[in-house]
């Protein structure tokens, strides 16, 4: 069987701890979707791996694979693989071919957009990889994939039909001079035609068909983890549209985007993994927001603005929610129930990993946002669109607080030497989404963290 990790909330959940902690059993793990906008921190042996692109696995001498799903930028790949071989590690890395290429004009494009959109305030607050401009052209078969960089003139073909399409958005849409960018060369067919045909060498050893070869490494006996990135409420289909990126982090997609096929992935287990509060990066509704739009949280009128903007600093703080790409302060709020129910739903989880839960510690009371309000009537999950979402309002719960505790003891002893508040709290989620906790987060190293049951492939 496989085991698939999927973020349940807006991203940073900590899916790169549950990687690395189920990672044991697992010979190969897998990125379905996604880009180096993801941000994923493994703490191994003292030593921090920051990692957008190379899957997490691989600091534990998994074999990683990229998969068809994914969108590719080759610097970034590169940069990752080598500051990884220069810390002595010897990742073992894999490339499908059908993989997107992430060009420079596609960065170039993100931000242009991205500025465009500012001006009224509809930014969706991207990471500025150029993501969504890749998805595009993808959607619109004229990408540029993984196997046409191994192929010179296959290569200069694509460039030759895509980039001055590009010029001219940019000239003729935007007024801008695709020559007079920041990004030298982001538009010049023989200077991307050089640098990617060069890429597409050092990929040659690294390019599989993956769908076959995940197919065949199973085959052989091995283990296989689909390793989420980004979060549901992301998910360009089940997330809170325009404010998504721009593929599926859902389970969904755990399947198009490896090419196992839907069975292989749905016998399997799929772990949510879910924060013990929210933070969000970039912009869109978040109604149990603390601090920032506090005037319009909803629930919140009783109390005085500068106790939430306290409370958020304090989280933020204690949970360093700073962006692990962009370096951007996270937004935070209180857990959201019906963000939850809707990421169960949509990915059908058969466990659950609750991490920060060491980072809550301390608070004299935790609330949850238990259901919406939405026009008057009680809404259990989220809606469907982005302006109703808006409109929720959230019903909280209140939680006695927990005390901070030696962590490294309580991990060693077990679910039982966590305080009992902290253990109410925990079985709230664990009931509310009908799902058993399989691990618990408590610091960010593998060893913190409070194993109740591993996953089985
Ligand atoms: P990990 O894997 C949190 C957010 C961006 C923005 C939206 C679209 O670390 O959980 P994009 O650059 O993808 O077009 O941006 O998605 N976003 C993330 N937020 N964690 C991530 O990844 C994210 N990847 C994208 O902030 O709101
Ligand atoms: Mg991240």
């Amino acid at each position: 069987m496989t085991v698939t990790i999927v973020g349940s909330q807006l991203g940073d959940e900590g899916k790169g701890g549950v990687v690395d902690l189920y990672g044991d059993a697992a010979d190969v793990v897998v990125r379905y979707q996604g880009g180096d906008n993801a941000g994923h921190t493994v703490v191994e042996g003292g030593e921090t791996y920051k990692l957008s692109l190379v899957p997490s696995g691989a600091v534990r001498g998994k074999i990683g694979v990229l998969g068809n799903g994914c969108v590719i930028n080759p610097r970034t790949l590169f940069e990752e693989i080598d500051s990884l071989r220069e810390r002595g590690l010897d990742p073992d890395i894999r490339v499908a071919e059908r993989a997107h290429v992430i060009l420079p004009f596609h960065r170039v494009l993100d931000s242009i957009e991205e500025d465009v959109k500012s001006e009224d305030d509809q930014e969706v607050g991207t990471t500025g990889r150029g993501i969504g401009p890749t998805y595009e052209d993808k959607a619109g078969r004229r990408g540029v994939r993984i196997g046409d960089l191994l192929e010179p003139d296959v290569l200069r073909e694509r460039l030759e039909y895509v980039v001055p399409q590009k010029r001219a958005l940019v000239e003729d849409v935007y007024g801008l001079d695709p020559d007079d960018l920041e990004y030298p060369n982001a538009f010049d067919v023989d200077a991307l035609h050089e640098e990617f045909s060069e890429y597409g060498r050092r990929l040659e050893s690294m390019a599989v068909n993956a769908g076959q070869f995940l197919t065949e490494a199973r085959a052989d006996g091995k283990n296989v983890m689909l390793e989420g990135a980004q979060g549901t409420l992301l998910d360009i289909d089940h997330g809170n549209y325009p404010y998504v990126t721009s593929s599926n982090p859902t389970a969904g997609g755990a399947c198009v985007g490896s090419g196992l096929a839907p069975g292989v992935v749905g016998d399997g287990e799929v772990i949510g993994i879910v924060k013990a509060y929210l933070s969000r990066v970039g912009s869109g509704p978040m109604p149990t927001e603390l601090g920032g739009v506090v005037g319009d949280t909803p629930g919140y009128d009783e109390q005085g603005e500068g106790e939430h903007e306290e409370l958020a600093t304090y989280i933020r703080e204690a949970g360093d929610e700073y962006g692990t790409v962009t370096g951007r302060p996270r937004r935070v709020g209180w857990l959201d129930m019906p963000m939850l129910r809707h990421a169960a739903r949509a990915s059908g989880f058969t466990g659950l990993a609750v991490n920060h839960v060491d980072t809550l510690a301390g608070l004299e009371e935790v609330k949850v946002g238990h259901t919406y309000t939405l026009d008057g009537e009680e809404c259990r999950t989220v809606p469907a669109t982005t302006e109703q979402w808006e409109r929720c309002e959230a019903t909280f719960r209140t939680f006695d607080g927990w005390p901070e505790q030696d962590w490294g003891a309580v991990a060693e002893a077990g679910y039982e030497a966590l305080d009992e508040n902290a253990r109410v709290y925990l079985e709230y989620i664990s009931d509310e989404l009908d799902t058993p906790i399989y691990a618990i987060g408590i610091g960010p190293g593998r060893e913190q963290s409070i194993v109740l049951d591993e996953p089985e492939y």
